[in-house]
């Protein structure tokens, strides 16, 4: 269900330093951006990117999973209070958790990653690692929905990036992560373009 604003909701997903989550707010300030970010959510306290959020006054919250017995009891509080928020997407920006089918079902085709490499190749928290000892002359960075898999949802969009000569794994992904901020925010905004077209025929 859309909110009433026009545009449509996001609740940006962190565990880190939220460079991305910094792109997605820097394009949600062209007034003809499609969404606009209404949460912050963070697995990890010290999050750097709570900080960022609440330097914009959004609203930043810390959801402790050590306070629940499972993932899916985790998973399920996230949920219910994301339907609170009425949030359109879901866009996991950095959010080091794989998300149980519980709180996929909970929003079907409306959760969104960003991947630092070219899908199906290297999915997994060693991403980066597994490119540059691969040989291969190029990874990337991928957005794609989430389904229950682990970063196998349909991809959405994708962006080469060239491995060079004595790239340490800082580099390649620092290359990567540049790509990333034009990648991410231009996806979520087709993505939100479209479904606000689809609730405004429905
Ligand atoms: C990004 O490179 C993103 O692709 C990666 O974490 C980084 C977050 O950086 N995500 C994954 O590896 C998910 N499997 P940020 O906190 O500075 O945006």
């Amino acid at each position: 269900m859309l909110s009433t604003n026009p545009k449509a909701k996001l609740a940006v997903l962190v565990s880190g330093t939220g460079s991305n989550l910094e792109a997605i707010i820097k394009a949600t300030q062209n007034s003809k951006y499609p969404a606009y970010v209404g949460v912050v959510i963070s697995d990890q306290k010290e999050a750097l990117a709570l900080k960022k959020a609440t330097a914009h006054q959004i609203p930043a919250v810390f959801v402790n999973p050590k306070l629940y017995d499972s993932r899916e009891a985790y998973d399920q509080m996230l949920a219910s209070m994301l339907k609170e928020y009425k949030v359109d997407l879901v866009i996991l920006a950095g959010f080091m958790r794989v998300l149980s089918p519980i709180f996929v079902q909970a929003f079907p085709k409306k959760i969104l990653n960003i991947h630092p490499a070219l899908l199906p190749k290297y999915p997994g928290l060693h991403a980066v690692k597994e490119a540059l000892e691969s040989g291969d002359s190029h990874t990337g960075c991928t957005v794609h929905f989430v389904d229950e898999g682990v970063d196998t949802g349909p991809i959405i969009a994708q962006t080469q990036v060239s491995i060079k000569k004595g790239d340490t794994q800082d580099s390649l992904h620092a290359r990567i992560k540049e790509q990333e901020y034009t990648l991410y925010p231009k996806a979520i905004s087709d993505i939100s373009h479209s479904l606000l077209i689809q609730k405004l025929k429905a």
